[in-house]
């Protein structure tokens, strides 16, 4: 079978790129101990209403206009669902799942992360624009996953 010059050249490239890709998800599986961001903190699924700091679960004031939010996320929501911050505050979240794996992603904004139960996932966001902000669970957790929500007012 005759294949053209530039036919080839684009097969080797295309898996080319698959090796290359699989390659970056075992060094991040195998090398990294694949885990959502954080400092590597664990936590038992099962005990997350006893376990500091997510037995009381909210906004903590830890600098000038700067907070810790703490957060808990299970079948279908999170808590708390709605928080509010003055504009430019810089929030360093803690998020953590009681039961199955959630997403953690702030719409109009680069915040994204996945909760996954036994992790703790931490991520850190300034809010330079004054409104109301969507945190939507954007992975699927079962039929109430479309209702998934929280918000954070950010105020002038
Ligand atoms: Cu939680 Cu989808």
């Amino acid at each position: 079978m005759h294949v053209h010059r530039y036919e080839k050249w684009w097969l080797l490239f295309g898996g080319g790129m698959l090796l290359v890709f699989i390659a970056v998800i075992a060094v991040n599986a195998f090398a990294m101990g694949m885990a959502p961001p954080s400092h590597m903190e664990t936590i038992d699924p099962a005990k997350v209403d006893q376990t500091p700091p997510f037995d009381k679960p909210g906004l903590k004031k830890i600098g000038d206009n700067e907070y810790e939010l703490v957060m808990t996320s299970f079948v279908f929501a999170f808590q708390p669902n709605m928080v509010e911050i003055p504009k430019g505050a810089k929030v360093h979240f803690k998020v953590t799942s009681k039961d199955v794996v959630h997403g953690f992603q702030i719409a109009g904004t680069n915040v994204n992360v996945m909760v996954v139960p036994g992790h703790i996932s931490t991520v850190t966001h300034t809010f330079d624009t004054a409104g109301t902000y969507l945190i939507l669970c954007n992975e699927y957790c079962g039929a109430g996953h479309h209702v998934m929500a929280a918000q954070i007012v950010v105020k002038e």
